[in-house]
């Protein structure tokens, strides 16, 4: 275990791929990331629910949408582009969501930059917004960066059941959870996790679970300062403010659970 003294926390306001392009080649381990895409919503039209507000303010100061990463090919070639390039050949994983459009639209990209090892289904047991099925899941494209490195136990499942989070304080801020199976699966003790679109720093908090270094960024101010007092607090306490209920180790449970 790599004391708090020694872990590498750090944190920009920056766009994921400025973030990206900051960061020296081959140095980062695992990528874990919950990208903020526009497809799905500017077809569905969600958002003028209570939770989310008026998805025309999107990216405004009082909007309750954030900005989102402008999700076309080209875009998110140069994004998966920087990826591989920042992924250590030896030991890079990297862990990507995708909603249903997404991972239709820009999923099959991440064969030409990764070898794709599985689709993972995160059952989030409660069901959600949508028109033609509410939906209830969302999706992980896991790939490695060309090794074959192993996973730590090839007994995992490839599908998560985590409860989705209710009334959550950042808005589609994920379960700790997720990100400790990713993690967990994936990393040593000492790896450096990364991940450009860290909203509230829920990847962060589980990869402090997992003793490893991280490197996160958004380009929303407010997300920023909510995963710097969110991680400030989880090390003085030891309790997480956002999820004080997650699951406080590391380790098979929260695979099984
Ligand atoms: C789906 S949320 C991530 C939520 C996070 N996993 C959590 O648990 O809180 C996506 C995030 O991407 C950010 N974002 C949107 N466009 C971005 C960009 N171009 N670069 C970096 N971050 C961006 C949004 O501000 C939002 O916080």
């Amino acid at each position: 275990m790599i004391s708090e003294q020694k872990r590498i926390i750090r944190l920009e306001q920056s766009d994921c791929l400025t973030f990206l392009q900051s960061l020296p080649t081959d140095s980062v381990d695992l990528i874990v990331t919950d990208p903020a895409y526009s497809g799905m919503n500017e077809r569905l039209k969600l958002g003028n629910g209570r939770i989310v507000g008026q998805y025309s303010q999107k990216g405004t100061q009082n909007g309750k949408w954030f900005q989102e990463f402008q999700d076309s090919e080209a875009n998110y070639r140069l994004f998966l582009e920087q990826c591989r390039r920042v992924l250590n050949p030896d030991t890079g994983h990297i862990y990507i969501m995708f909603d249903s459009y997404s991972l239709l639209s820009l999923g099959p990209l991440m064969r030409d930059y990764f070898a794709v090892k599985n689709l993972i289904t995160w059952d989030k047991i409660n069901i959600g917004m949508g028109h033609y099925f509410r939906r209830r899941h969302e999706y992980i494209i896991f790939a490695t960066n060309g090794n074959n490195r192993k996973l730590r136990h090839q007994g995992f499942p490839d599908v998560w059941r985590f409860k989705r989070l209710h009334r959550a304080q950042y808005a589609t801020q994920k379960p700790v959870e997720l990100f400790q199976a990713m993690i967990f699966a994936s990393a040593e003790p000492g790896f450096m996790v990364c991940d450009p679109f860290m909203g509230s720093g829920s990847s962060a908090i589980a990869a402090i679970k997992n003793g490893c270094h991280y490197l996160g960024c958004d380009v929303a101010g407010t997300a920023v300062s909510l995963a710097q007092t969110r991680i400030a607090a989880y090390k003085k306490t030891g309790q997480d403010p956002l999820q004080p209920k997650s699951v406080s180790l590391p380790g098979e449970k929260v695979f099984w659970e």
